[in-house]
C-alpha cells in the first residue's frame, strides 16, 4: 500500500554563519549558528511510498530530476528508509515559492520539507529535534528551518546532540529584510565545496572557530536586550568574517560582484544618513538587509531606485515547519 504526507518549510537567513563541517558525513559542524526562519519564501514537498515504484522519482518545479539533485535526494530519503525500517521507493513532488534568482532557494527549505514529509509518510513520529536532526544530514542549514523567528543550530559534537532550537524571545520581533538580488556572473562555488576548503586551506579557520561563539553569544544578548544596533552590528561583522575564510583559503574565491559592493556601499551611506541598516551576505552575491519597519520604506525606495523594482524583496520573520 502505499502512504504519502505533504510539507511545508520556509528557508533561512543566517546572521551568525554555519561554515564548516567537522564532519562532513554526518554533518556536524565546527560552530553553532543563529539564524531568522523568513515569511515569504518556502518549499511545499509531498512524498508517496510506493512499493510498485522501481527507484525514487523527484520532480522539483514541475521538472524530473536526475544526476547529483536525484542522487542526493534519493540518499537522504535512504536515511529515513533505514530509519523506518523500509525499502520502498517513493515519489517527491516539491514546488518552491521562492524568485529563484533571489538567491534564497535554499537548500534548507528544500530538505527541512523533505525530511517531514518523508519520515511522515514512512509512518515515523518524530519529535521536533528529532526532525531537525533529521533534515540536518540533508543540509545543514535545513535544521534550523524546522523552527520558525530566531533559531539557534547547537554544532553539538555527533549525530545525536547536534540540531537547531527556537530562541525563547519575542524581542526584536520588528527585524524586516530587503532581499537584493544581485546579477549572478557566473557559476559561483557551491556551499558545500567551499566551505570544505575554506576548512582545509584557511590559515584563518581556527580563529573562525573561537570567534563565531563569542559573535552568537554576543547576538543572542542583543536579540535578549532588543538592541538593534547591536544586532546589525554583530550580524554584519560576522558575515564578513565568514567571507574573510574564502578570500584566504587556496585557491582563493570570492562570492562578492560588483554589484554586491554597490550595494553593500549603499547600506553603509543609508547608515551615514541616518537610517539604520545592515547587510549579510551568504555563498553567492546577492545582499540581505536587515532593518527595522520604520526605516523599511526609505531602504526599499532607497534600493528600487539603485536596482529597478522586480529586484528587490521584503520579508519578515516566519514559520516553522508545518504539515498540509
Ligand atoms: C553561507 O546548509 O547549504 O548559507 O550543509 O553543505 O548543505 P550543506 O551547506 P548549507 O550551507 C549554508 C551556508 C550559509 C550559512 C548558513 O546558512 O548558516
Amino acid at each position: 500500500s502505499t502512504s504519502s504526507a505533504k510539507a511545508v518549510a520556509h528557508t533561512n537567513i543566517a546572521l551568525i554563519k554555519y561554515w564548516g563541517k567537522k564532519d562532513s558525513q554526518l554533518i556536524v559542524p565546527y560552530t553553532s549558528s543563529l539564524s531568522l526562519t523568513l515569511d515569504k519564501f518556502y518549499t511545499e514537498t509531498s512524498v508517496r511510498f510506493d512499493p510498485t515504484l522501481p527507484d525514487d522519482i523527484v520532480k522539483i518545479d514541475h521538472q524530473e530530476v536526475a544526476g547529483k539533485s536525484w542522487q542526493r535526494v534519493h540518499d537522504f530519503l535512504t536515511i529515513v528508509r533505514n530509519l523506518a525500517g523500509m525499502k520502498d521507493h517513493a515519489e517527491v513532488i516539491s514546488h518552491n515559492q521562492v524568485p529563484i534568482a533571489a538567491g534564497l532557494a535554499s537548500s534548507a527549505s528544500a530538505f527541512a520539507a523533505l525530511a517531514a514529509a518523508a519520515s511522515k509518510a514512512a509512518g515515523l513520529t518524530l519529535s521536533s529535534k528529532d526532525l531537525s536532526r533529521l533534515a540536518r544530514r540533508g543540509s545543514g542549514s535545513a535544521c534550523r528551518s524546522i523552527f520558525g523567528g530566531f533559531v539557534e543550530w547547537r554544532r553539538g559534537t555527533n549525530d545525536l546532540d547536534s540540531y537547531a532550537v527556537p530562541l525563547k524571545q519575542s524581542a526584536l520581533n520588528d527585524v524586516a529584510i530587503v532581499a537584493l538580488t544581485v546579477e549572478k556572473k557566473h557559476k559561483a562555488v557551491s556551499s558545500r565545496e567551499g566551505m570544505n576548503r575554506s576548512v582545509t586551506t584557511s590559515p584563518y579557520y581556527p580563529t573562525w572557530v573561537k570567534v563565531a561563539q563569542n559573535d552568537l553569544s554576543d547576538l543572542k544578548v542583543a536579540i535578549n536586550a532588543n538592541d538593534f544596533t547591536k544586532f546589525g552590528n554583530i550580524s554584519e561583522l560576522n558575515a564578513m568574517r565568514m567571507h574573510a575564510l574564502t578570500l584566504s583559503a587556496a585557491p582563493d574565491f570570492m562570492y562578492f560582484n560588483g554589484e554586491t559592493l554597490t550595494a553593500m556601499n549603499e547600506v553603509k551611506r543609508l547608515r551615514h544618513d541616518g537610517i539604520e541598516c545592515y547587510y549579510t551576505i551568504d555563498a553567492g552575491p546577492n545582499v540581505k538587509v536587515l532593518c527595522q519597519q520604520a526605516n523599511l520604506d526609505a531602504i526599499v525606495s532607497r534600493f528600487t531606485k539603485l536596482l529597478g523594482q522586480e529586484r528587490v524583496a521584503v520579508v519578515h520573520a516566519g514559520p516553522g515547519v508545518h504539515y498540509l
